[in-house]
């Protein structure tokens, strides 16, 4: 503990009075975010601002990622134009409800995140990419698992600022990173609308497992 610096003390700080004013989400919130939450399949007439989508970032970048690493990139289509550049990549059941879309966001990961290892982890220069560099396989890996924690956190932010999400994984990748990340190392992940659902397209619940069929305490 000795290596705590003047920075790790304020952030102790921070935290202690945040968990004094806030220890858990009550009812109505997990309700909005979790147990009361659906995925839609169709939208309603209203507009989702650019202010609201900054929220929905600034919320989810937030939470965590291995090493802090942060390999999402998103890019928000809003415009006829660039809802029409996805719609003949869409998988065919996806196609209609996603251009009705107010906004659709394009999930990607960088696969050169370790590029910024400076900046995300300006207290351990260099460890990251030097790890990537001499372990390319592991690259892959992260990207994946750290784009794909950014994505899930990203819907649940949408949900906490009253807005509805409808993820989808069902379009050509491969022709969305010829489309939408040309020229880079971003490799496409998967899609989601954002809007006000229209209730009358959401489908029966499906099961989930209980705690016990999938879970041990030991
Ligand atoms: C990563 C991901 C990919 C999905 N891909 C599709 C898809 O291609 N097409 C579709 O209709 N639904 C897709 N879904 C929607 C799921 O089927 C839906 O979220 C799930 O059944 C839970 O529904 P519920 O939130 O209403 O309980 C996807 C969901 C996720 C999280």
């Amino acid at each position: 503990m000795d290596d705590k610096d003047k920075v790790d003390i304020e952030a102790q700080e921070t935290i202690r009075k945040v968990r004094d004013e806030i220890s858990l989400l009550d009812a109505a919130g997990r309700q909005l975010i979790f147990t009361g939450a659906r995925t839609f399949n169709g939208w309603l007439e209203e507009k989702v601002s650019n202010e609201q989508l900054r929220e929905i970032y600034d919320l989810m970048k937030m939470c965590p990622t291995s090493g802090n690493c942060c390999p999402i990139r998103i890019k928000f289509l809003t415009t006829d134009e660039a809802k029409q550049k996805l719609e003949p990549i869409l998988n065919e059941p996806n196609r209609a409800k996603t251009m009705l879309a107010p906004v659709i966001a394009i999930f990607g990961n960088d696969h050169k995140f370790f590029e910024h290892n400076d900046f995300f982890a300006p207290h351990r220069p260099g460890v990251i990419r030097n790890r990537m560099e001499e372990n390319p396989d592991l690259v892959l890996p992260w990207a994946n698992l750290n784009g794909t924690l950014q994505a899930a956190y990203f819907i649940l932010a949408v949900r906490a600022v009253g807005l509805d999400a409808g993820p989808m994984q069902g379009l050509n990748k491969a022709k969305a990173d010829e489309v939408f990340w040309s020229g880079t190392d971003i490799k496409t992940n998967f899609v989601c609308s954002i809007g006000r659902g229209d209730e009358d397209t959401v489908f029966k619940r499906l099961p989930r497992f209980e705690f016990n069929e999938v879970c041990e305490i030991i």
